[in-house]
């Protein structure tokens, strides 16, 4: 049994992950901003812009979950989002790693979120582990935060990130938001529709932080995707299908996603051909291979 702490606990993945490791017999609880009176999992206070943090589970807690970021589709990318996009990312880090540095504590692991917008948006090649990064603000912020993550390892605390496809789950994300036009029989493929998206059950990303956590031959990055990555347009096509929905208009020109999207667009037009070989090679088994596996479990 291991002890847990998550940092953004309360979001997608966050809840999950803790349903997860709860039924699996561990203790956990969750480093956030509010008090979420609604959720009976432990919660601990932090505040990041005051560099603010309630230490008292430092020495109940073997791991950290670092999942903590305001969302990078959630808003409009203005000059503000993006400083805060940023800020909850690295200033949270290093939050957690004075923290470390300065006080008693039993932390022994740190598994961390990154992104695979770190390898930028338009790649012909597979991506892996070792691919160059890019110069967008999606792989600039990535890029800041692994390097904030990774100097953990100097407190002699073993690293793991995850750079983490489009997560897909039931509860809330990527599956909720195309489905959203769908539904009102207004949905569309992006673009050509023929950007490849690399995207990840949450099911098999709960279990990926798990594994990353209790094997301690795990260390440093992994890509976090599923095996078989699927155009933009299949997806959308095949979300509909299980919405029992016709996809009637044609597709929404890249154009008119700038018009309506700025900067942002580039992300959510990002043809991305991510490889999950090395995460298999240190015995990871996919639950979901493929596209239709997953959507049949979501829409079940
Ligand atoms: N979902 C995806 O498709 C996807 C893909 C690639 C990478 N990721 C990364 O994986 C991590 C978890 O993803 P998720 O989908 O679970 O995210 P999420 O639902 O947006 O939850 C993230 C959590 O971070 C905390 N947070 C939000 N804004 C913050 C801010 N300004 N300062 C500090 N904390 C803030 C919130 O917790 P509190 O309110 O409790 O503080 C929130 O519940 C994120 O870092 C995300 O970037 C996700």
């Amino acid at each position: 049994m291991t002890s847990y702490i998550i940092s953004g606990g309360s979001g997608l993945v966050g809840k999950r992950l803790s349903e997860t490791l709860l039924e699996k017999g561990n203790t956990v609880s969750i480093l956030g901003r509010g008090n979420d009176s609604s959720s009976p999992i432990k919660k601990y206070k932090w505040d990041i812009e005051k560099s603010e943090i309630d230490k008292s589970w430092l020495k109940e807690t073997d791991t950290i979950i670092h999942l903590a970021g305001a969302g990078v589709a959630a808003k409009k990318w203005t000059a503000s989002y993006k400083k805060e996009i940023y800020n909850s990312r690295i200033q949270s880090t290093k939050l957690l790693y004075e923290t470390l540095k300065n006080n008693p504590h039993t932390i022994k692991t740190i598994v961390a979120s990154s992104a695979i917008g770190i390898y930028g948006n338009d790649s012909e090649k597979l991506l892996d582990e070792s691919s160059p990064t890019s110069n967008t603000f999606l792989a600039e912020v990535c890029r800041d935060w692994e390097n904030e993550v990774l100097k953990f390892e100097t407190l002699g605390i073993r690293v793991v990130i995850l750079r983490t496809g489009i997560v897909l789950s039931k509860n809330g994300g990527f599956v909720s938001e195309i489905s959203k036009p769908i539904k009102l029989f207004v949905g569309a493929a992006l673009g050509t529709g023929k950007q490849l998206l690399s995207w990840i059950h949450i099911d098999d990303l709960c279990m990926m932080y798990i594994q990353s956590a209790i094997d301690e031959n795990m260390t440093g990055i992994y890509n976090a995707v599923a095996p078989l990555p699927e155009s933009n347009e299949t997806i959308t096509k095949k979300i509909a299908a299980r919405l029992h929905k016709p996809i009637m208009l044609p597709n929404i020109p890249s154009f008119i996603m700038k018009l309506l999207f700025g900067e942002m667009a580039a992300m959510i037009l990002a043809n991305q051909n991510v490889s999950c070989e090395k995460i298999q090679k240190v015995g990871f088994h996919f639950k979901f291979n493929d596209i239709d596996s997953a959507l049949k479990d979501l829409f079940q």
